[in-house]
């Protein structure tokens, strides 16, 4: 592929591939981009400009078929790959992700556990157990690792980074808030749920003004 996709267009796809997996799983086989619109709630314009940048993916009028375009979106995002994964820090948010049996269907396939503390180490979660920080090295190797998924205090993120990175790690979803510095060979997705949370109350507030302003207008009007 020659042209630059934006930005904006590559963070929609997840949730196109996320919709197109759910219809494929329903017994759905051809969509047009107008229901597709309405379940997603985006314009059909959108979505074949979205779509236009790979080509197409099918012809205008008849339709999506639903499996290619899974396929093909999924090979964009690299989802036709299986990724090895380990957690690092076996806390509440570590045992949460990895109890979550859906990134396995995505081919996100948690395979180890680390943690500091040797209370926790033998544990058992999901099948895997807890292991010392000292045997992540040798793990790493052995088990084609290629995400590490950091779910640890800010204080020790960086110190860990910088050990994933020594190991040949190649990404790092990064839950400890705290941006970190490593070599642009390590791809780092950073994320804040509270981010996702903050938004929310903005959207309460932007609705419950656009009601008031309504409401403000209405009565003037009456
Ligand atoms: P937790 O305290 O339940 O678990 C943290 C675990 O990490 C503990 O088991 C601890 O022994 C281990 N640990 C600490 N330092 C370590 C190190 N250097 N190497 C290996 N293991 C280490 O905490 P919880 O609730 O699981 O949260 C973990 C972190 O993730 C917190 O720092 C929190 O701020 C952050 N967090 C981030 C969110 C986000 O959206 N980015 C959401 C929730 C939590």
């Amino acid at each position: 592929m020659d042209k630059e996709i934006s930005q904006a267009v590559i963070a929609r796809l997840p949730r196109y591939f996320r919709y197109l997996g759910e219809l494929k799983d329903s017994g759905v086989e051809r969509i047009s981009s107008q229901e597709l619109s309405r379940l997603m709630h985006v314009t059909a314009s959108q979505i074949r400009q979205d779509f236009n940048n790979f080509g197409g993916f099918g012809q205008q009028g008849y339709g999506y078929n639903v499996e290619y375009l899974y396929t093909e979106i999924g090979k964009i995002l690299g989802l036709d790959k299986k990724h090895h994964l380990i957690i690092i820090g076996a806390g509440n948010l570590g045992q949460a992700l990895a109890n979550y049996m859906n990134f396995e269907r995505r081919g996100f396939i948690f395979t180890g556990v680390f943690d500091i503390n040797e209370k926790l180490h033998g544990k058992m979660i999901r099948g895997m157990k807890v292991r010392p920080m000292e045997e992540m090295q040798e793990f790493v190797r052995e088990n084609n690792i290629d995400i590490a998924v950091l779910t640890i205090p800010k204080e020790g993120a960086a110190a860990a980074a910088e050990k994933l990175v020594g190991m040949g790690i190649k990404a790092i979803w990064n839950f400890a808030h705290v941006d970190l510095d490593v070599p642009d060979s390590v791809q780092v997705e950073n994320v804040h749920l509270s981010d996702s949370l903050i938004k929310l109350s903005y959207m309460i507030n932007q609705y419950e003004n656009e009601l008031e302003e309504k409401e403000k207008n209405a009565s003037g009007e009456a």
